[in-house]
Order: C-alpha cells, then sequence, then structure tokens
C-alpha cells in the first residue's frame, strides 16, 4: 500500500511506521512541531518520505492524499497540560487538521483510519466496575479530549454523509520508545536519569489503562486491514493501574527507593480514572495484545531511555522549566 501517515514523527506515529517500512510504501506529513523529531524517523529515513507540513495545509493535504491508497491520522496536539495553558493549537490541529483530511479521503475516495483517544468518553469511579465501551457517551472534560472528541464527531458525520471510506479507534494511554519527555513514564524515568526527583500529580490515586504502543500499533493494523467501515473500535490491554504504583514501580526498577518522589501540584479537571473494554477488538478482529507483562514493558522502557539520551537530552532541560513555572 501507499500509506500516509500523518504525525508520523511524534511517538506512537514513529513506532508505527518503523514497523511498516517493511511491507509498504510510507509517505510521512508531519509539522515537526515541538513534539515531533525527525530522529525518531532515523531508523527508517531511508526508506520514506517525509514531508514537513501543517495537517491543515489543504493544499498539501490534497496532494498527498491523491497519491495514497490509505491514511492513518495521528497528527494531533497531545498534551492535556499544554491543552490547559494555550487550547488553540489543539482546535487547530485535532479540529480542523481532521476536517482537511476528511475533505481529502472524500475527494479522492481514499481509505481512512482516525487515531483517537479513550478521554473523549470523560473519566469513571475508581470503584465503579463499568469500562468504556463503543457505546459509551462521549464526555470529555479537557480542551485536548474535547477537541478529540470533536475530531471523531467529524470523522463519523463524513461517513454518513458523504460515504467516506474510513474507521475510528480510541486508544488507551500508551508507553514505549519514542515518547516525548514531558508524558508521565518517560518524565519520571528521564529524571531519575539527570539526577531529579519524579513528581507526582496530587495524591497519585488517578488511574490509567496502560497499553504498548506497539500493541497499540499492531490493533491499528488489524482495523486499518479488516475493520468495517464506520466502525469505532475500542484499544485496550487491561492495564489498568494508579499513578502512585506507576511511580513506585519505576523506582523500584530503576533501583530507588519507591517513595523518593515529590507530590506536586495537581492538575486542573483531572480525569480520574479510564478503562477500556476491548472485547470487540478481541472478539470480532481476533486482535491480542503481546505486552501482557506491564513490568517488563516498563523495564525495556527504561532501558531505551537510559540508552537514548542524545534523543530526550535536548528536550529535557526546557521541559522541566516549563513544568517548574507550573507549579508541578
Ligand atoms: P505526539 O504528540 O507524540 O505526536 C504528535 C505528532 O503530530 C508530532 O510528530 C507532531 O509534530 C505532529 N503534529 C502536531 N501538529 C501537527 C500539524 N498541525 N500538522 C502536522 N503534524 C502535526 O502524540 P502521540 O502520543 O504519538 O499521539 C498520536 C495520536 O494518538 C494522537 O492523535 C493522539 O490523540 C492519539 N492517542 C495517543 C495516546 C497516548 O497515550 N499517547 C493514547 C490514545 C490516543
Ligand atoms: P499524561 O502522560 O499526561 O497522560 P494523560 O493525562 O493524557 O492520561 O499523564 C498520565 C497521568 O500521570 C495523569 O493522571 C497525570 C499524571 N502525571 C503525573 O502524576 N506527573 C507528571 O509529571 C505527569 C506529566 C503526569
Amino acid at each position: 500500500m501507499r500509506l500516509l501517515v500523518t504525525g508520523g514523527a511524534g511517538f506512537i506515529g514513529a513506532n508505527f511506521v518503523h514497523g511498516a517500512v517493511a511491507e509498504h510504501s510510507v509517505t510521512v506529513l508531519d509539522a515537526l512541531t515541538y513534539a515531533g523529531s525527525r530522529e525518531s524517523l532515523a531508523p527508517v529515513e531511508d526508506d520514506i518520505r517525509l514531508i514537513q507540513g501543517d495537517v491543515g495545509d489543504a493544499e498539501l493535504v490534497n496532494r498527498l492524499v491523491a497519491e495514497s491508497d490509505a491514511v492513518v491520522h495521528f497528527a494531533a496536539e497531545t498534551h492535556v497540560d499544554n491543552a490547559l495553558a494555550d487550547p488553540e493549537p489543539f482546535l487547530h490541529t485535532n479540529v480542523i487538521g481532521t476536517y482537511t483530511v476528511l475533505e481529502a479521503v472524500r475527494q479522492h475516495g481514499v481509505r481512512l483510519h482516525h487515531i483517537s483517544t479513550d478521554e473523549v468518553y470523560g473519566d469513571l469511579e475508581l470503584d465503579e466496575p463499568r469500562r468504556f465501551t463503543e457505546g459509551t457517551a462521549y464526555n470529555p472534560s479537557s480542551p485536548y479530549s474535547s477537541t478529540k472528541a470533536a475530531a471523531d464527531m467529524l470523522v463519523r458525520a463524513w461517513v454518513r454523509s458523504y460515504g467516506v471510506r474510513a474507521t475510528i479507534s480510541n486508544c488507551s494511554n500508551n508507553y514505549g520508545p519514542y515518547q516525548h519527555v514531558e508524558k508521565f513514564i518517560p518524565r519520571q524515568i528521564t529524571n531519575v536519569l539527570t539526577g531529579r526527583r519524579p513528581k507526582l500529580y496530587g495524591t497519585g490515586a488517578n488511574v490509567r489503562d496502560w497499553i504498548h504502543v506497539d500493541d497499540h500499533n499492531s490493533a491499528v493494523w488489524r482495523i486499518l486491514l479488516d475493520g468495517e467501515i464506520g466502525r469505532t473500535y475500542l484499544i485496550g490491554a487491561e492495564g489498568e493501574r494508579d499513578n502512585l504504583s506507576v511511580m513506585r514501580t519505576i523506582l523500584t526498577l530503576m533501583g530507588r527507593d519507591p517513595d523518593d518522589f515529590d507530590h506536586v501540584v495537581d492538575r486542573a479537571g483531572h480525569d480520574l480514572r479510564y478503562a477500556i473494554d476491548p472485547s470487540t477488538l478481541r472478539d470480532e478482529l481476533g486482535w491480542e495484545p503481546k505486552h501482557t507483562d506491564f513490568e517488563d514493558g516498563l523495564r525495556a522502557t527504561i532501558d531505551w531511555y537510559r540508552n537514548n539520551e542524545s534523543w530526550w537530552g535536548p528536550l529535557k532541560e526546557q521541559v522541566e522549566a516549563v513544568y517548574e513555572k507550573r507549579g508541578q
């Protein structure tokens, strides 16, 4: 296939592209914002075409879509804390960017897979048995999740109104190599590696449902190849853990006292718990995650950050300076 991967220089997109080049011809469209980098694509730089550009640039997107058999749309502004500080780029990239991709695939009749998040469903109580399913009502809490929800709604409307051939997936929290050091797990790992104390928001009772990035991407492939047009699939790996436990596990795996971290100011409107019921994906498309041992996945991720300081080192100071200003 000739694949157009938007946001392919970011965390999940880059991991996806690494796996795609063996069998497909890949063009990456990425604005190379602070969150994207050429270095993340260095292992495959000779095998891909990397176009630096904005997913909201209709002329560019139209041209690239016309040359493609399928589009996998990862490009987004993704960090909740940044969205709280300045929502505008989230409106542009997540909403207008998705609209621009939709108009291009509509014009050229190209298959689209739209990548979204479980955060569109809002949050759950800690003790309720319910998890998110494809039927859960949208109830986003943050400028990030509300713009992702808006994008999903556009995709659904373009399928229904214009017959666009699109699928959507809403995945839980990813971890693994090439994740920006502003995010929870890499931030704590690199805090330890740079002699800083890890930082936990509030009490750390908030629960996230962790999945290894390779498992997310293997599910995306299942949906892209065999998913039913117009459907939404939830991707998760039964990985619910509270932030305090994840923090203590990271510290233990890195040979530190598990309580050697700081409690910092909590996030405004902090979603309490996300949890995905992935049974539809398993039952209908036969997908299974491979990285089912979270500690093993975390250990490998810690090793990756230990061995790739040249990738994250240049970003670290500035990220921590921004957090410090926010009291976090
Ligand atoms: P990321 O922030 O690491 O990467 C986003 C990429 O998009 C970057 O390379 C950035 O340069 C690019 N980008 C941003 N604005 C752009 C624009 N206007 N035009 C073109 N490119 C632009 O994000 P990620 O964690 O890899 O997330 C990728 C997708 O997966 C997003 O759609 C996100 O909502 C979704 N998702 C992420 C997670 C997670 O845990 N990280 C979980 C579920 C869903
Ligand atoms: P994050 O990686 O920002 O993902 P999201 O908010 O999209 O789930 O944060 C994951 C969880 O970790 C979230 O509950 C906020 C918390 N957190 C911390 O406790 N400390 C930190 O330094 C960061 C960045 C996040």
